[in-house]
Order: C-alpha cells, then sequence, then structure tokens
C-alpha cells in the first residue's frame, strides 16, 4: 500500500489535501494524471450504465438540498455510526443564509437522494415508461470517524450511481440484471477477482431490504468495492412520489434497484490490481498493468536522442498525427530514453513509440514499444496506429 501511495504522489496521480498545510484527514487532491485515470472510468461507466441503455435518464443534482428532504429519508435520524456509546450522525453540517434567516443544511450523504427528489420531474418531463432508470456522478460527503486506507474512506469522494425504477413484482429479475452488469464492469476494467457477499439483514443499510455488496482484495484486507441494493418503495414512500401506470390505469409506487459505485474505491481498486514488479534486462521494474482504455496516457511519442532537431521535428509531427486519433498522447524528450520508459511504466502507459534514425533516414516506420513485455517492434505509422485501435477495443 505504502509503494502505491508514494507513486500516486511521485507521478502526480492522487495527493493529499491541503498538503502544505499539514493535509486534512480524509480529503485528497488528484494531480493531472490521477484526473485523466478517474475521467476514463467515468466516461467508461457513463457508456455501459447510461448511454449505450435506451432506459436511462441522465441527472446532475444539487449537493445542498432542503434539509426536509434528508429527514424524509430518514438520513437525519438514522445515518450514523457508534462512537463512545452514543450515535454520531455522519452527516455534513452547513449553515445556508446569513444572520437570523440561516437555516441548517447538509452536504449529501450519497448522490441517490437528489434523484428520488426529482422523481416527478423525470416522469412529467420525459414520459419514461417503466422499468427506468436515473443516473448520476458526483460528490458525497461523509463525516467518517476514522477516514483511513488513503483514498478507500475518505470525508469528499465520488459516487457512480443509478436509481432504476421498476414494476414491484419484477425487482427480483432486474436486481438480478444488474448483478451482472455489475461484474461484467469489473471485468472491462481488468478487476477479475471481485467477492460477492449477501449482506445480513442486521448489517443493512436504513433502506434496503436486500444488498449485495462487491468486494475487492485490497492490500488492507477484503472489503466493500460497491453496493448493490433492493431499496424497494422505501424512498419515493418516504417523499410521497408515484407513478401512474397507463397500462393498468392505477397509481402505483414503483420499487428501485440500485447499483452503487464508488469512484474513488475504483481507482483504489484498479491501481492495486494494476501494481506490478518484475525484473526487465536485469533491472527491476515498477510498472502499472492498466488496461489500455482507462490508462491515463495511451501513447508516449519520443525522439530517440534530443539534442539532433531532425528527430524531434519528426516526432512532433508524429505526436500531432497521433494526438487526432487516440484520446491521451504525450509528448516526452526528458532525460534519456531509459529513464522516459521507467516514467512511462510507473504511469501505465501501454505504448511508447520511439523516432529514431531510421524512420528519418530509411523511411522505416518507428518502434513500438509494449509495457508488458518491454519488446519493441518496428511498425508503418498507419500499422501502428491500427495495432493500438485493435488493443484498444
Ligand atoms: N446510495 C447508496 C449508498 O450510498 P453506500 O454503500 O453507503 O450506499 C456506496 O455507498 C458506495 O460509495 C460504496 O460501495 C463505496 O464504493 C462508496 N463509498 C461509501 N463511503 C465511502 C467513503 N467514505 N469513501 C470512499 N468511498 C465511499
Amino acid at each position: 500500500m505504502e509503494k502505491i501511495v508514494s507513486l500516486c504522489k511521485r507521478r502526480g496521480f492522487i495527493f493529499p489535501g491541503s498538503e502544505i498545510y499539514g493535509g486534512f484527514a480524509g480529503f485528497w487532491d488528484y494531480g493531472p494524471l490521477g484526473v485523466k485515470l478517474s475521467r476514463n472510468i467515468q466516461n467508461l461507466w457513463w457508456k455501459m450504465f447510461v448511454t449505450d441503455r435506451e432506459d436511462m435518464y441522465q441527472f446532475d443534482a444539487a449537493i445542498i438540498m432542503n434539509p426536509k428532504a434528508w429527514e424524509a429519508s430518514g438520513h437525519v435520524a438514522g445515518f450514523a455510526d457508534p462512537l463512545n456509546g452514543k450515535m454520531f450522525n455522519t452527516m455534513f453540517k452547513t449553515s445556508v443564509g446569513a444572520g437570523e434567516e440561516a437555516a441548517v443544511a447538509y452536504l449529501r450523504p450519497e448522490t441517490a437522494g437528489g434523484m428520488f427528489v426529482n422523481f416527478k420531474n423525470v416522469v412529467d418531463s420525459m414520459h419514461p415508461k417503466l422499468p427506468f432508470g436515473m443516473a448520476q456522478i458526483g460528490k458525497s460527503f461523509r463525516n467518517e470517524i476514522a477516514p483511513r486506507d488513503f483514498i478507500f474512506r475518505s470525508r469528499e469522494f465520488s459516487q457512480m450511481e443509478v436509481e432504476y425504477f421498476v414494476y414491484p413484482n419484477e425487482w427480483e429479475k432486474h436486481f438480478e440484471a444488474w448483478r451482472n452488469i455489475m461484474q461484467s464492469w469489473c471485468r472491462e476494467i481488468g478487476l477479475n477477482a471481485v467477492h460477492e457477499l449477501e449482506v445480513p439483514d442486521s448489517e443493512r443499510a436504513h433502506y434496503s431490504k436486500r444488498t449485495i455488496d462487491f468486494e475487492f482484495e485490497y492490500p488492507f484486507g477484503r472489503k466493500e468495492l460497491y453496493g448493490l441494493a433492493y431499496r424497494g418503495d422505501f424512498d419515493l414512500t418516504s417523499h410521497g412520489l408515484s407513478y401512474f401506470d397507463e397500462e393498468t390505469k392505477k397509481e402505483i409506487v414503483p420499487h428501485v434497484i440500485e447499483p452503487s459505485l464508488g469512484l474513488d474505491r475504483t481507482i483504489l481498486a484498479v491501481l492495486c490490481d494494476a501494481y506490478t514488479e518484475d525484473e526487465l534486462g536485469g533491472e527491476t521494474r515498477t510498472y502499472l498493468k492498466l488496461k489500455p482504455k482507462i490508462a491515463p496516457v495511451t501513447v508516449a511519442v519520443f525522439p530517440l536522442l534530443k539534442n539532433k532537431p531532425e528527430l524531434v521535428t519528426k516526432a512532433k509531427e508524429i505526436y500531432q498525427i497521433l494526438k487526432k486519433e487516440f484520446n491521451s498522447v504525450e509528448f516526452d524528450d526528458n532525460g534519456n530514453i531509459g529513464k522516459r520508459y521507467r516514467r512511462q511504466d510507473e504511469i501505465g502507459t501501454p505504448w511508447c513509440v520511439t523516432i529514431d534514425f531510421e524512420t528519418i533516414e530509411k523511411n522505416n516506420g518507428v518502434t513500438i514499444r509494449d509495457r508488458d513485455t518491454g519488446e519493441q517492434k518496428r511498425m508503418r505509422i498507419d500499422e501502428m496506429i491500427e495495432y493500438v485501435k485493435s488493443q484498444l477495443m
């Protein structure tokens, strides 16, 4: 774990929050490469859970809601952890308005709440037919008593959540379907060993009738990565909301299936899974075996030598071509080539393309180096582009 935390800081993925003031427990800042990794994961999630489907409605609710919403949802009374024999509510309090007008409000502890209170707005404006879902990616806040394990348990984090509304008698079928989607998602981002845990009655959240936790083997133990909950009619009923079913001409309260995925826990799991040390060319090296789709840099382009203008010019030209083809391409002419490979390995770049004298003198393509094997092959530029594209599928 220490090695991962150190790599994240050294290479610009994740820094302790407010670090120059001694840090701030439970808060973390994402640096340039952390943002790229995070965005790649969010985009992939959005595609798989939202835009590739025809039954999903995108949402983005306010972080601070009327506190009555959190009273109705049971969070004011019950969103608490035990502390010194008493229950401590972990919602962050703030105040809204000035002077006499100031009133207590809360930072949302889950993105879900903002979607439930807008159920009627979506129904009235979009006229969806059951089953359908609302989806959101956003920040959530919890005043965790013991934030720990890097970004695993923090006080500010991001969630990727779906609230899926179904006919009450069909909940089991949809629960199974989402369970399978969550497993496919884990494989999509390279997490092959995710375990399912059926959460017992006594340990479920106040709103849930059934929960499966998806657990990952972190270096500090097997811990919750995601949750899939059957929230029944708890939320819509609490907010006094219902749905007029055109088929039966009856007012009903749909039931909710909720796949809830923590973004930061995803990033941590992906980093832990990808972190590899091996021997290459007689030296030990560290690399991140990230799936090419989510790697912060897809292809890095180097001139073999930085003091040969003809190599640098050609490398910049190829860099411009590749930039149009791929999501994230980096040009690097710092230090020697060995040092550049070491950096790209550590940030998980799947391919490094080098422009050498054969490229310009013999018009003989470029070399492309594979991160995992360290092997280099010579390819024409068009061939290399096709090859990389085929690997990103
Ligand atoms: N809307 C349902 C919900 O919020 P949860 O199990 O409390 O359920 C869902 O949280 C997911 O959010 C967790 O599986 C985890 O991935 C993430 N999460 C929860 N608390 C977190 C924290 N303190 N730090 C980082 N991620 C957290």
